[in-house]
């Protein structure tokens, strides 16, 4: 038999509990805590109207008077607290918070070397040039052999790369091999524009990466001399750096241009002063890309009449240019795929 006391003081321990934990609930757990407390079923408080039968019936009606009125004391906190969540919270439920500012969705950005790329297809489509492409596993022929560099001659070594297991083929050491294979299935005139991911064994750092990209041009007619190359060239840099650009050409070597030059350029700006006026400001010479006319063994190589043709090339990394334009001092931030940077470029 219960005993009426007992259960006096369980229902005075219940009411101070339930409305402890009602005064701080959530939305969510003020529905858990109506079952817990109330629930017909396995609710606290019915649990104890069930046990009034066990009692002393002349103990019963207090009990079931206390039983009724810590009842009537609990919903009125939980409707009090229900309340009070819904004036302070503006959200039409399951619609989310609509007070909160919008969330556009994420639209991807072109890479900073992509854009570059595709600015100076474009610059030299304008002057005639259409885009060409080659693969980027190539036979060491294609890489070397077929652009007058013998496999043991120092400027191979330059440019060490990763063979493939079956000791031919190879990741192609820059973008070169699209000159021959343009000169291949082409008949002269011939100005494409080939760029590319090439790769070398290069210790990753501020200024290398073992993959990077790079941009091929090569032009092939009947007449074609160095007055076309320097002409081109120059044309191009003022037309990507501006008209006071100046351009540089200093003797080089490459195994497949004969001349080779190295090409600098030299940005020159005009700023205007707050009073009208205006002063030129002078940068540092920049290198920008390696440059030759075509050497007539490459000609010959691909099958074309290196009599009749002749022709200049050059090569040039578009990641140099994203850096110089960006002022971005390590090389390897433009290929690490951190989002965070790259999507400060460009529209996608
Ligand atoms: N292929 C050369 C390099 O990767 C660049 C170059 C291209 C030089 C075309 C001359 C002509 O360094």
């Amino acid at each position: 038999m219960s005993d009426a006391a007992t259960l006096e003081g369980e229902l005075e321990a219940l009411e101070a509990q339930a409305l402890e934990a009602v005064a701080t609930a959530d939305s969510e757990s003020l529905e858990e805590l109506r079952v817990r407390y109330l629930g017909r079923k396995e609710g606290r408080v019915s649990a104890i109207l069930r046990g009034l039968g066990g009692l002393d019936p002349a103990a019963r009606p207090r009990v079931g008077q206390a039983a009724n009125r810590v009842k009537g004391s609990i919903a009125k906190a939980l409707d009090a607290r229900a309340q009070a969540l819904a004036e302070a919270d503006v959200r039409p439920s399951g619609h989310g918070d609509l007070s909160l500012p919008g969330r556009s969705g994420w639209r991807g950005a072109r890479h900073p070397v992509t854009l570059v790329i595709d600015e100076l297809c474009t610059l030299f489509g304008e002057m005639g040039f259409s885009r060409a492409r080659g693969p980027e596993i190539e036979t060491d022929w294609y890489n070397f052999e077929a652009l007058n560099t013998p496999l043991d001659h120092p400027a191979a070594d330059e440019q060490d790369t990763l063979y493939l297991a079956d000791g031919t083929h190879l990741l192609r050491s820059h973008t070169s091999p699209v000159q021959v294979r343009v000169l291949q299935t082409h008949e002269p005139p011939i100005r494409v524009l080939a760029p590319g991911m090439v790769f070398r064994r290069d210790t990753w750092d501020a200024t290398h990466a073992p993959a990077f990209a790079q941009l091929e041009g090569l032009v092939v007619d009947e007449g074609v001399t160095f007055v076309d190359l320097k002409a081109t060239l120059a044309e191009f840099a003022r037309r990507f750096w501006g008209p006071g650009t100046e351009v540089r050409f200093r003797p080089s070597f490459f195994p497949f241009t004969e001349p080779s030059a190295e090409v600098d350029v030299k940005r020159v700006r005009t700023i205007r002063e707050p009073d009208g006026s205006t002063r030129t400001e002078e940068g540092d010479w920049l290198e920008i890309m390696g440059a030759g006319m075509v050497d007539p063994a490459v000609l010959e190589a691909a099958g074309i009449d290196s009599e009749r043709y002749t022709g200049f090339a050059f090569g040039m990394g578009p990641a140099r240019i994203a850096m110089l334009r960006h002022a971005i001092t390590d090389i390897r931030s433009l290929y690490e795929n951190d989002i965070r940077f790259l999507s400060q470029f460009g529209p996608s």
